[in-house]
């Protein structure tokens, strides 16, 4: 992954900023997204290949979404992946113009797929619909607005959830879907997704309280921020059983889709779960 990811960024003007998003973009990182995405392909039985600009794009996408996500004006977090934050590594300017690097060099990758154009054009609108404004970039509006208060019930975390980090774990699904010709599976993949997304997210929450910076590699800085989060409302064990939950609903429906090898994903889904970091 990290090499094919070298190869594209090669392409881009040698600049502070280039090195910026070389940086975040390789200083490690789970590849969580892209891995599903080749888990979809490979359970239809599909070269993973034909998979690699969408993959490489989503975690460009996600990693342009944690270097803005880390800015002062959001998490104002100083770890990321073991390292320095980029903003802190370079300068607030220099990170700003990194993620937005990112966000639309991905869209210019996923051009360079040779897969048929219609099929390309629904994947890179899967890609904007997810990250953007009615995607991630929604939750993340809802995170920031929901700081501090406390009136807020858990179907408004769930919200949130849904959609700042749900989203982005759902858009691997789904292209693998669509690359794989198998668009009846599509509104099944679209839940599974979610459903991911939220059992990942509480779990994030709940590392966040229960693991020093040094273990989880990032600051922990819900408690300071006065982050609505799952803890926050749910309490750790609380949290934590229904992210298990969500977990073994998540396995279920997936061994449900038919002519589909789901071993290595319901895998990658345990290692998920059972992550350190
Ligand atoms: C972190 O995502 C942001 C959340 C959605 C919680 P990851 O935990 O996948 O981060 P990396 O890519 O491994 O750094
Ligand atoms: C952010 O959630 C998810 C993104 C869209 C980046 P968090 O703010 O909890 O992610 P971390 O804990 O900083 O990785
Ligand atoms: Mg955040
Ligand atoms: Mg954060
Ligand atoms: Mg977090």
């Amino acid at each position: 992954m990290n090499d094919l990811l070298q190869t594209y960024l090669n392409e881009i003007e040698n600049s502070s900023v280039h090195e910026a998003m070389q940086y975040s973009l390789l200083a490690g990182g789970k590849r969580i997204r892209p891995k599903l995405l080749y888990h979809v392909l490979e359970g239809y039985n599909v070269s993973k290949e034909i998979g690699d600009p969408f993959a490489c794009a989503i975690e460009m996408i996600h990693t342009y979404s944690l270097i803005h996500d880390d800015l002062p004006a959001m998490d104002n977090d100083d770890f990321r992946r073991g390292n320095l934050t980029c903003h802190k590594q370079f300068d607030e300017a220099t990170a700003i113009l990194a993620g937005d690097g990112l966000l639309t060099y991905a869209f210019g990758l996923c051009t360079q797929s040779n897969e048929d154009a219609p099929k390309v054009l629904q994947c890179i609108y899967i890609l904007s619909k997810m990250a953007g404004a009615s995607g991630m970039i929604y939750g993340q509006v809802l995170d920031i607005e929901a700081e501090g208060k406390d009136d807020l019930s858990f179907e408004d975390v769930k919200k949130i959830h849904k959609y700042k980090t749900g989203c982005l774990l759902t858009a691997p699904l789904l292209i693998g879907c669509i690359l794989a010709d198998r668009n009846e599976d599509y509104d099944r993949w679209e839940k599974i997704g979610y459903q991911l997304g939220l059992a990942f997210q509480i779990q994030d929450d709940v590392m966040d309280v229960t693991l020093s910076p040094e273990e989880f590699g990032k600051s922990t800085s819900d408690i300071e921020n006065n982050k609505l989060s799952s803890v926050s409302l749910l309490g750790i064990e609380k949290a934590s059983e229904m992210m298990n939950q969500l977990y073994d609903e998540c396995i279920e429906m997936i061994k449900e889709i038919q002519f589909f090898n789901s071993q290595a994903i319901i895998q990658e889904i345990e290692q998920i779960r059972g992550r350190k970091l």
